[in-house]
């Protein structure tokens, strides 16, 4: 069987991950800032599809190949509670960005400028407590 891999690479591919789709989140609000809603509508498409597929690999690793893998990891690094701050901004993060799509391609204007504004301070919650909360390097013995 072929090896699978470590907790904390899983985390710091994710760590990469996300800031790549920060760049795409923050190319679409500059099109927006300048007027350009039809290239901010297109870029976040790919910053959807992009970051919904990171979660569910995610999803995938964590829960179906390697269940105790995480738990494991956060555990030997004392970081439970990082883990439950990061999660109480990227869940909610992740139900208001469903939200996101649908609303902005049907116009719903000030639904989506009022989910946006809420999506943003969680997303911005998620990016710190993800890259300086939670452990990459390997559990120590
Ligand atoms: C985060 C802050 C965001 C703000 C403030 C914002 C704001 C806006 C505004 C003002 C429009 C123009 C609506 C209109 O024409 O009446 C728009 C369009 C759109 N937005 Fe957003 N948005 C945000 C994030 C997102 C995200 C995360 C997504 C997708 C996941 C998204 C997808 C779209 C789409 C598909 C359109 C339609 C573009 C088109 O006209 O072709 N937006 N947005």
């Amino acid at each position: 069987m072929p090896s699978l891999p470590s907790a904390g690479a899983v985390i710091l591919v994710l760590k990469i991950a996300v800031v790549a789709v920060t760049f795409l989140l923050t190319a679409s609000l500059i099109a927006l800032w300048r007027g350009h809603y039809r290239l901010h509508g297109r870029i976040n498409i790919v910053f959807f599809v992009l970051t919904l597929a990171a979660l569910l690999g995610l999803e995938i690793v964590a829960r179906v190949l390697q269940p105790q893998l995480f738990d494991e990891h956060f555990q030997r690094h004392g970081a439970k509670t990082a883990l439950a701050v990061h999660l109480a901004f990227s869940m909610p993060a992740a139900l208001v960005l469903l939200a996101m799509l649908p609303t902005g391609l049907r116009r719903y204007r000030r639904l989506h400028v009022g989910l946006g504004v809420v999506f943003l301070v969680l997303w911005s919650g998620t990016f710190v407590t993800g890259l300086f909360f939670l452990p990459h390097a390997s559990a120590p013995p």
